[in-house]
């Protein structure tokens, strides 16, 4: 399935069950405007129930922006109205992808500033190329990160490293990103895409029953009123008498690989 003509500012496409996603604003730096966040948001969500999709790359266009931020000539006249709404539109798109069903790589092939390390940030694994700049810049601007930077810097890094940045604005580079524990690898930028398509793979060959499961439970830790604990046991018993657990079971004692089907 190829679907590059449905979206303004993304171009799409499915290949061996790796649904790509990529900003397509390269002369702006993959800056995200409203629309880019649509299109973003309406992409993650068309793959939610897609079974032939076993997880997602996002990634930017070009060599030197994943998303260099918020588009600011966009939101630089908003009056309080429209940068309220702007804020509670972008945490909806991000929560579409932290929540998705289908693993969310970030392959960061750049700058990842602002709402960039925001988008990031949503999703669940993140490979940088070693040219990648991290940063929340929203300070320069006279205003504080609007899609959800203060929560998931400070969840990702710590809450006091996660201050520091948020109030120096300093740029982070791949290596401190990684050392932080803001990124999971960092790779030659030449082989982004493979490390990222390598952790799918894995991935893949498990029951996309679990993986959903897995990102539910671990999500469940910071969704207000939710007991992550309870969560976790729930989701553990429902799985027997699936029929997932059953093949991944027998699999183990006949000492062969499961063939998962989702079921
Ligand atoms: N919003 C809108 N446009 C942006 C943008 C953003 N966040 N980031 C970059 N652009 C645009 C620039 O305006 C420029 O457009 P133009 O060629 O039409 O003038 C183009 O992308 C290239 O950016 P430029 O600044 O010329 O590249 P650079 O290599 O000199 O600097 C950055 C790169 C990332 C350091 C710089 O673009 C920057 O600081 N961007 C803003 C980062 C930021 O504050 N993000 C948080 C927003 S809340």
């Amino acid at each position: 399935m190829s679907t590059q003509n449905m979206y303004q500012t993304i171009l799409t496409e499915v290949k061996n069950n790796i649904f790509y996603v990529t900003i397509n604003r390269e002369a702006k730096l993959n800056a995200l405007n409203i629309q880019t966040l649509t299109d973003i948001k309406n992409a993650v969500l068309s793959i939610y129930d897609n079974a032939e999709v076993r997880g997602v790359i996002l990634t930017g266009s070009g060599k030197k922006a994943f998303a260099a931020g918020a588009d600011i000539a966009e939101f630089a006249e908003f009056n309080v109205e429209q940068g309220t709404k702007m804020s509670a539109e972008g945490h909806a798109v991000l929560r579409a992808i932290e929540n998705s069903p289908k693993p969310v790589v970030a392959a960061i092939n750049g700058f990842a500033l602002g709402g960039g390390n925001e988008l990031a940030m949503s999703c669940h694994i993140r490979i940088a190329a070693e040219n990648a700049r991290f940063g929340q810049p929203e300070v320069n601007l006279g205003i504080t990160p609007g899609y959800a930077g203060t929560q998931r810097l400070a969840q990702l890094i710590g809450r006091g490293r996660a201050l520091e940045y948020l109030m120096t604005a300093d740029m982070i580079d791949a290596q401190t990103a990684l050392n932080l524990g803001l990124v999971n690898h960092v790779v030659p930028a030449d082989n982004l895409m493979a490390k990222c398509e390598e952790i799918l793979e894995k991935i893949k060959t498990k029951s996309p029953l679990a993986i959903a499961s897995v990102i539910r439970c671990v999500n469940a830790y910071y969704e207000k009123r939710a007991d992550g604990n309870e969560v976790e046991v729930n989701e553990f018993g429902n799985f027997f008498g699936s029929e997932d657990f059953m093949e991944g079971t027998k699999a183990f004692m006949e000492r062969r690989p499961a063939n998962f089907k989702g079921n």
